[in-house]
């Protein structure tokens, strides 16, 4: 059975089957799921399907694309959110320079923020780096209690070192599917079995053989199986530890 870590069931792209589609996932073997959201609404989206479906979890946060939408009162709904039970991490929050270059300072000052919120309620975070590694790298290693996951890891294998020394998990998606895949794939041979999550981003970076079309969370299987062979490991193994990984983070775990 899989843990879904990442997958944005608030967006737009399942307006006509959301709910359909999210019941059918159990049968495909899919166990649990977090939204994550990016702003204030989406967040709160993200909350309703977790109060829905039991086995939906979310997390609430401003995402570094959406600064313009930042406000004193988007960032207080974002701190009320994050106090919600069904709300297991922060998320996602970081730095994308790809998207925009030119308000770099505003977006660190937003991330710390936000890590700062997650410090105070003792929840993990979930951290989106476009671009930015070396700025990511040096925020987070401001705050040692700090714990979470690189959402989709792009950096380079120094840098995953780095992180996996600090504590942190790497998320694995699609694109390790990819032809060209080849750092993200070095990067994960150096990853240790219980630092390993995987994402779908769904909407976005459907796995091969389905890229292209909108990815949901029955594609996870496909991301789960390069991970089993990259780390010459069976399919229900790679499942099993990613599962338990995601548990322990988000601190779903069975007493
Ligand atoms: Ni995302």
């Amino acid at each position: 059975m899989y843990f879904d870590t990442h997958a944005h069931y608030d967006d737009d792209a399942f307006d006509a089957d959301r709910e359909q589609l999210l019941k059918s996932l159990g049968e495909k073997g899919v166990e649990l799921i977090i939204d994550p959201g990016c702003d204030a609404p989406s967040s709160r989206r993200a909350l309703e399907l977790a109060e829905k479906f039991p086995f939906v979890y979310a997390a609430v946060g401003l995402h570094p694309e959406e600064l313009d939408k930042y406000s004193p009162e988007s960032f207080e709904e974002i701190c009320s959110m994050a106090r919600h039970p069904r709300c297991v991490a922060i998320g996602e929050i970081g730095l994308d320079y790809y998207w925009d270059a030119s308000h770099k300072e505003e977006q660190k000052e937003l991330f710390r923020r936000q890590i700062e919120l997650a410090l105070e309620l003792d929840k993990p975070v979930i951290v989106h780096d476009r671009e930015a590694h070396g700025d990511c790298l040096e925020i987070v290693r401001d705050y040692p209690g700090l714990r979470g996951v690189f959402h989709c890891y792009s950096g380079s294998a120094e840098m995953a070192k780095e992180l996996l020394k600090l504590g942190w998990y790497l998320g694995f998606d699609g694109p390790i599917t990819y032809k060209n895949a080849r750092k993200a794939l070095e990067v994960l041979e150096l990853c240790p079995p219980d630092r390993m999550l995987i994402e779908t981003d769904s909407p976005y970076l459907s796995p091969v053989p389905m890229r292209g079309k909108r990815n949901d969370s029955s594609n996870l299987r496909y991301v789960s199986e390069k991970i089993a062979q990259v780390k010459g490991i069976s399919p229900e193994e790679a499942a099993a530890v990613t599962m338990a990984n995601g548990r322990r983070l988000f601190g779903m775990e069975i007493s």
